[in-house]
């Protein structure tokens, strides 16, 4: 996980941005350090990406939507993610999970956009068990 504040302008940070629509008129700024996860770069800032299996792979709530340079210079997605994407809410062609993609120097002036909402299956799976065993 990360290390829960955003660095020091010293730390030679990436500075990009994160909007939660294509509209968004306030978007927020924020500085990232090198290798940590969109995901960990959200929670330093206070911006709610929600990330509800701590990034383990096991839910679509970090869903995140990337300008298409930044979505091609990446490594593809692994089969899991897919999957996970497969279920995300408002899935776009340059959507990936927030906890996959890690901050490169590359992405400094970027935007990323958060989706309108979050489809939790992962929380709603739980919810379904707890409903069949109190039958
Ligand atoms: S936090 Fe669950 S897949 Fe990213």
């Amino acid at each position: 996980m990360g290390l829960g504040h955003p660095p020091k302008p010293e730390e030679n940070p990436v500075r990009f941005k994160f909007v939660y629509s294509k509209d968004d008129k306030t978007p927020k700024e924020v500085l990232a350090r090198e290798g940590e996860t969109l995901l960990e770069v959200a929670h330093n800032n206070e911006i709610e990406l929600e990330g509800a299996c701590a990034q383990s792979l096991a839910c679509s709530t970090c869903h995140v939507v990337l300008e298409e340079r930044i979505y091609d210079s990446l490594e593809p997605a692994v089969e899991e993610e897919e999957d996970l994407l497969d279920l995300a809410y408002g899935l776009t062609l340059t959507s990936r999970l927030g906890c996959q993609v890690k901050v490169s120097k590359a992405m400094e002036g970027m935007t990323v956009r958060l989706p309108s909402a979050t489809r939790n299956f992962y929380v709603d799976k739980t919810k379904i068990a707890s409903i069949e065993r109190g039958k």
